[in-house]
């Protein structure tokens, strides 16, 4: 079967270089188009810093590296350095990039793919709040339905907030672009809390990162062991939960992952639920069934997959 052709749109953070890493590893199945940058867990500036540090660390200079949308469409921009660390990728020592960033905006190269590729063989994989997607299907309505699928990791109902009480951090930071996304129409697979915060990177998980004894699996271990003191705090979890990666091994071994196909609704005029992705899981309701949401893992074939395409780097 021929590799899928994705787009990756993020804010790195940790867990999604690791997911970066692993579609970078993974070229029998992900073909990687480009990657768009996007404000979120630190500012633009250094998110598409750290999608280009990412990239070098894989030795992939060729990957296409584009700045996106730098604020949310209607609401400040709330960022997350408590969780990430000042520079976004905190924990691991990695040089600067020398690899360019390109000069065509994220939005309009999501637009352009999409318009050059045959329908329905492009898909969008986001990590990171939906601005640069909702911003593209603003500008170019028409590509909606060239879109394969949207992937995203985003949201949360029975594991609630991170963020706020009932809001988890990627829809809450543009809730009004995440409406726009999951009325879009396109087929959404969603990577909820619910899911993530079952892959959580246990003691024993990352020393075999570190296990895998070359600078991808070193600094993939350096990354979890920083991220993770924030949600062991928090969750009195044991390990740091591995967001963003979930989406990039869907598409790898969708197999690992179980959900149910219902509506998702994002509250956006409510401040005090601002964000909160409203899932009908029991079907209580008629509204249009327009996301497959994730609630469950095989952590343990997750995990293996991980590591054993990490070391391919
Ligand atoms: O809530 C978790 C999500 O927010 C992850 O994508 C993490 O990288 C941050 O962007
Ligand atoms: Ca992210």
């Amino acid at each position: 079967m021929a590799p899928r052709k994705i787009i990756i749109d993020t804010d790195p953070g940790q867990d999604d270089a690791v997911a970066i890493l692993l579609a970078l590893a993974s070229p029998d199945e992900i073909d990687l188009l480009g990657i768009t940058a996007v404000a979120g867990n630190v500012p633009l500036a250094l998110t598409q810093k750290n999608a280009r540090i990412v990239c070098e660390l894989a030795g992939r200079r060729d990957v296409a590296v584009f700045a996106g949308c730098d604020r949310p469409l209607n609401r400040p921009l709330v960022t997350a350095e408590h969780v990430h660390g000042k520079t976004g990728l905190d924990g691991p020592t990695l040089p600067d990039p020398t690899m360019t960033l390109q000069d065509q905006h994220g939005v309009d190269f999501i637009i352009d793919t999409l318009r050059r590729e045959p329908a329905g063989t492009v898909t969008l994989c986001a990590l990171g709040p939906l601005t640069n997607l909702a911003t593209a299907l603003t500008r170019a309505p028409e590509i909606a339905e060239k879109i394969a699928e949207i992937i995203l990791m985003g949201g949360a109902y029975f594991e609630v907030g991170n963020i706020t009480p009932t809001a988890e951090f990627n829809i809450y930071v543009d809730p009004d672009a995440a409406k726009i996304v999951f009325q879009s129409g396109v087929p959404l697979v969603v990577m909820p809390l619910d899911v993530t915060h079952k892959a959580l990177v246990t003691p024993a998980r990352t020393a075999a990162f570190r296990d895998i004894a070359t600078p991808v699996g070193d600094a993939v271990a350096e990354m979890t062991d920083f991220f993770e003191r924030f949600d062991k705090e928090k969750y009195g979890s044991e390990g740091a939960p591995l967001h963003d990666p979930c989406v990039t091994a869907y598409l790898i071994q969708p197999d690992l992952f179980r959900g149910r196909h219902i509506n998702v609704e994002i509250e956006t005029t409510s401040e005090l639920t601002m964000g909160m992705t409203v899932a009908d899981w029991w079907g209580i309701t008629d509204r249009p069934k327009n996301a497959l949401f994730i609630g469950d893992i095989d952590a343990g074939g997750f995990f293996d997959l991980l590591t054993t395409r990490l070391a391919r780097l």
